[in-house]
């Protein structure tokens, strides 16, 4: 107890001497170079820290003042976050983040300190646009989450009503584009994506305008950007790729409508289809607009086929869901011949398509959308479900080669399903008019991708026990039962999810 406060007593008084000089600057300051003499001083100070952590306002207040003295600290904690959370990537991150007592912490201290939370995401935002790493952009994306969360609910998070009615207002951690914030961060409709594309659209020209004789067009994707902003809340993204598949809206009769009070929803789509495409390219404008017609074309055709050839295939026995993934399918391949756009590793691309099952849910098939899985997953389209199963079967390769190149796929698998149905899960108020209507939604995507999932996890299972795949298999099985919950438990009798969980139980004992 005593030494906890004598080692507080000695962090403050560092902090007053720190040369670093914290004020409120408008450029990351994390590659601040300290002086020789002070990093070994702090890291001395940092061994005396205690092990144990705990919510402890004290704990709280020093790892803030380790961040001051000393900005690596902070780009340590995260990259740990970082690090854990791409070698268990089952994990549910906003849950982990919460019941994890260290991170939680980190989590509450960037709420206490704005200019920590900016330093954060900046340093986060630059990792990303140097790797272009989904996990980088996921953990930006619940950092940001989980910090407006403590904001809302101070006190669920573990804080008193005082400190928590201390927190400052949103606009103190997004110095940047508040007003685009504040559009992002209400929930999903209508009338306020299309609030959000006409208020980025105008934002864009303007910075373009600034732009014009810069030879740099970092400033368009930096930190400080509207992009950056926008991929902060991908659901607009997903939102956006299901107005593309024709979903209809709870709302919809807000949007805009023309003398005749029809809805316009070619407008509608268009920005949609223009939303994804700067997303995907914020910078050539040449090719976002090119994107942004392929897209349209996608979704004439989707939602054409949607009304015509099901009537008219009615005679011989309508599939028409072969015809919708099929149709997607096609538009891929088409795509992957179009010199001048390059978006195949783009790590949104390929996620416009899991927008699209959750809008076509009705229309597409079980196979369709294993096929269309496997695609978000790995990137290839295949001609058929068999053909995926094929090279399994050949153990002419070395057991090891096979280990490594088949383990990597299951895992994406299974974790493209999870996020398929978390998004659902967000977006199912805005497309429902009652909760039970939302609930079905959710329900109807988990049941078309149960099968999936099931091949997915039973290939992993295949793979020797190790000591980090007892973690994974740990991790399966209690994200397999959270989905399993999810909207609500359809699989009553599924014989099928009881028997994997059953096998994932029996190796962990
Ligand atoms: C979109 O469809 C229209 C009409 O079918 C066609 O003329 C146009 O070339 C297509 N655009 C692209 C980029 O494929």
């Amino acid at each position: 107890m005593l030494s906890c406060s004598l080692l507080y007593a000695v962090l403050r008084v560092a902090a007053m001497t720190t040369q670093v000089g914290y004020t409120m600057q408008l450029t990351p300051i994390l590659n601040v170079q300290l002086t020789d003499e002070m990093i070994p001083a702090i890291s001395k100070l940092v061994c005396y820290m205690p092990k144990e952590v705990s919510l402890e306002n004290h704990e709280l207040q020093m790892r803030l003042i380790l961040w001051y003295l000393d900005p690596q600290n902070l780009v340590k904690d995260i990259s740990q976050i970082l690090q854990d959370t791409v070698g268990r990537p089952f994990i549910c991150l906003n849950e982990e983040l919460f019941e994890n007592v260290e991170w939680r912490s980190i989590i509450i201290c960037l709420a206490f300190s704005p200019l920590m939370f900016i330093e954060t995401r900046a340093l986060l935002h630059r990792w990303f646009l140097l790797t272009g790493l989904a996990s980088v952009l996921e953990l930006e994306v619940e950092l940001v989450s989980m910090v407006l969360d403590i904001l809302l609910r101070p006190m669920w998070w573990g804080l008193s009503a005082e400190i928590g009615s201390k927190l400052p207002f949103s606009c103190a951690y997004f110095l940047f584009k508040h007003q685009l914030f504040r559009i992002l961060a209400r929930p999903l409709s209508c009338d306020r994506f299309l609030e959000l594309v006409h208020n980025i659209k105008k934002s864009v020209s303007h910075s373009k305008r600034k732009l014009k004789h810069a030879a740099t067009t970092n400033s368009m994707v930096d930190h400080k950007s509207a992009w950056a902003m926008a991929m902060n809340f991908p659901d607009w993204f997903y939102f956006a790729a299901l107005v593309l598949s024709g979903a209809s809206f709870s709302d919809s009769n807000i949007c805009e409508v023309n003398e005749d009070n029809q809805p316009l929803t070619s407008s509608f789509v268009a920005n949609a289809a223009w939303y994804i495409a700067w997303i995907l390219d914020p910078i050539d404008e040449s090719v976002c607009s090119l994107l942004a017609e392929r897209l349209e074309n996608l979704s004439r055709a989707l939602t054409n086929k949607q009304l015509n050839s099901c009537v008219h295939n009615k005679l011989k026995k309508p599939k028409p869901s072969t015809c919708q993934s099929q149709t997607i399918q096609i538009w891929l391949e088409e795509l992957e011949d179009v010199k001048s756009i390059d978006v195949k590793n783009n790590v949104m691309f390929r996620r416009i398509i899991l927008g699209m099952l959750i809008g076509c849910s009705d229309a597409i098939d079980e196979n369709g959308y294993e096929l269309l899985l496997h695609y978000v997953a790995t990137g290839m389209l295949l001609q058929s479900t068999e053909s995926q199963y094929v090279g399994f079967k050949h153990k002419r390769w070395n057991h090891e080669f096979l280990d490594k190149c088949s383990r990597k796929e299951p895992i994406t698998g299974a974790c493209i399903v999870f996020s398929l149905t978390d998004i659902a899960e967000k977006i199912s108020d805005a497309v429902s008019e009652t909760r039970e209507i939302a609930v079905d939604f959710i329900c109807k995507v988990k049941l078309k991708v149960v099968g999936y999932l099931l091949k997915c996890v039973r290939r992993l299972l295949q793979f020797e026990n190790g000591e980090n795949n007892v973690i994974l298999v740990k991790d399966l099985h209690r994200r397999m039962l959270r989905w399993r919950h999810q909207g609500k438990d359809v699989f009553h009798g599924y014989k099928d999810i009881d028997d994997t969980l059953n096998v994932m139980t029996s190796k962990l004992s």
